[in-house]
């Protein structure tokens, strides 16, 4: 064989393998990318296809919302595929290329959320036993597909995906990151695309920070003085903003399309100068405070023995607790450093009344373990583990966010420009290598309600810079509350997530490319 005919052959043969590949797409469901990993995932080594006959099959019967999930799934697909998804509700029968959703509950252990996914040549069928599952399950789908299925314009395809059986449910119920839309203020529309954001990687919580020294954030009518004053500061002298209730509302009904609950926090009885710069007769002196556009903590604090400070209290979670459908109010209750002991937890259980009083249940810092909790209150471990430890002595729950690991505002390095470090460097190997299970002795896994990673704002104005920060640690927060901590390892992570380095830059999202993980590796 001469050396020209080995070339011509192998070129050829190059060429072939290339065709085929591009032809028909990965063949092998195991070697998925997905995040959070699946519970189990079973290849039968085949592929489906869309193409312009598939549509979107909703079983007669199913609950209204199903259709919903169905048009949020064809409005997904059909910008970058040009495929033109249709959702049938009518009975139709499915056809070779569609997706069918079922809600069934012959296999209730999918739980809540939980969601099957049978992928055969012919068909996708995805069953849960609540819709809540079904839309879980729709985001397997979408990063079953090439990354640019998350383009906003018509791309060449072809839209493969090989062919097995997942079944998969997450560990914890609570998988949530935290906005603080204080520091510096976020609109309505910034907090969508956050949430958009956590629907791709099945998390379920957004808890929204929503007053601080620096602002106010959300209209309450009867004291309208909180968003007409102390709405327009922010951190460095910004004009600031809020959300009308009108908005908020509205933030409440685009998380709930995506199974997603709003927890809204006012901080209290610290963090409060917004307030107390609004209302003079919220202060001792009934003089109202200057307004604070620093950086500083643990200065301000609500004057814990007025009954003007309980009626104000009541007002606001009145009016926010009327407007969220969820069943937890955030009372805050962190760094109160210039309130006394007695008078914070006269304060706290208090407060824990006005919030029962107005149907919630309630979750806090975890300094609101000083004081007496209600049984079905939830401790959020930030900073000290012997407060998480005293609110599970008094049977309360703890949320996972612990600020070594879990602090998305955190850097990643030395050398980044935005975030802080006062709690560590966070890179990206950090923020998943650690399981919230073993991370404290004293708190076990029957303790956990779940992990929220936590994004203060002192230093990011923009969303691109927030998105700097949330990218691409939340993928593996995500992980952490998803995927059963036995199942999970940094090093076979890393490759998944470097598969995701295509998404998340064709969602437009500027992230973080960390030395740790081979971004934009040919064939993953
Ligand atoms: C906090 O970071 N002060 C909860």
């Amino acid at each position: 064989m001469n050396k020209l005919y080995l070339t011509v052959v192998t070129i050829a043969i190059g060429l072939f393998s290339c065709q085929s590949d591009r032809a028909t797409g990965p063949t092998d469901l195991a070697k998925n990318s997905i995040i959070p990993k699946p519970v189990s995932v079973t290849s039968t080594g085949g592929t489906f296809k869309l193409t312009a006959k598939s549509d979107i099959i909703v079983m007669p019967g199913s609950p209204e919302e199903v259709a919903g999930i169905g048009n949020f799934l064809a409005g997904k697909l059909n910008p970058s595929t040009g495929l033109g998804l249709g959702v049938i509700t009518d009975g139709g029968k499915p056809g070779k290329g569609d997706i069918q959703f079922a809600i069934s509950d012959t296999d209730p252990g999918l739980g809540e959320e939980g969601y099957e996914l049978i992928i055969t040549e012919k068909l996708i069928t995805l069953t849960a036993v609540k819709p809540a599952g079904l839309f879980r399950g729709i985001q397997t789908i979408r990063q079953l597909l090439p990354p640019e299925i998350e383009s906003d314009t018509v791309q060449p395809g072809p839209w493969i995906i090989p062919t097995g059986t997942i079944r998969d449910w997450p560990e914890y119920g609570h998988r949530g990151e935290m906005l603080d839309v204080v520091r510096h203020f976020f609109g309505p529309e910034d907090v969508k695309r956050f949430i958009d954001h956590l629907a791709l990687y099945k998390m379920n919580v957004l808890h929204l920070h929503l007053s601080d020294d620096q602002g106010w954030r959300i209209e309450i009518k009867s004291w309208p003085n909180l968003t007409a004053h102390g709405g327009k500061t922010e951190v460095g002298g910004g004009e600031g903003g809020f959300f009308t209730q009108e908005e908020y509302s509205d933030i409440v009904q685009y998380a709930a399309e995506r199974y997603i609950t709003i927890i809204p926090e006012i901080d209290m009885p610290g963090h409060t100068n917004a307030a107390l710069s609004s209302y003079p007769e919220l202060n001792p002196d009934g003089k109202a405070k200057e307004p604070y556009t620093g950086i500083n903590v643990g200065f301000s604090s609500l004057d814990t023995r007025s009954e003007i400070t309980y009626k104000f209290v009541d007002d606001v979670v009145r009016e926010i607790a009327a407007l969220t459908p969820g069943q937890y109010f955030h009372i805050g209750g962190d760094e109160s450093h210039s309130t006394k002991i007695d008078d914070y937890i006269y304060f706290v259980n208090r407060v824990q009344d006005i919030v029962e009083s107005h149907g919630k249940s309630v979750t806090g810092w975890d300094e609101i373990a000083h004081a007496t909790l209600k049984p079905d209150a939830v401790v959020q471990y930030w900073a000290r583990a012997a407060n998480a430890v005293m609110g599970i002595n008094q049977g309360a729950k703890v949320l996972m966010s612990p600020c070594k690991y879990a602090y998305t505002d955190m850097k990643y390095d030395s050398t980044t420009v935005l975030g802080l470090s006062w709690a560590a460097y966070i890179e990206v190997d950090d923020a998943y290598n650690w399981d919230p299970a073993t991370l404290v002795p004293e708190i076990g896994r029957e303790n956990i309600v779940g992990v929220q990673a936590p994004l203060w704002a002192e230093t990011i104005s923009t969303f691109r810079e927030a998105e700097f920060l949330i990218f691409p640690r939340l993928p593996g927060y995500a992980e952490i509350g998803w995927t059963p901590a036995g199942m999970r390892s940094w090093d076979e992570y890393r490759v998944r997530l470097a598969a995701h380095g295509k998404r998340i830059e064709t969602l437009g999202i500027g992230f973080y490319r960390s030395p740790l993980v081979e971004w934009d590796q040919p064939g993953v």
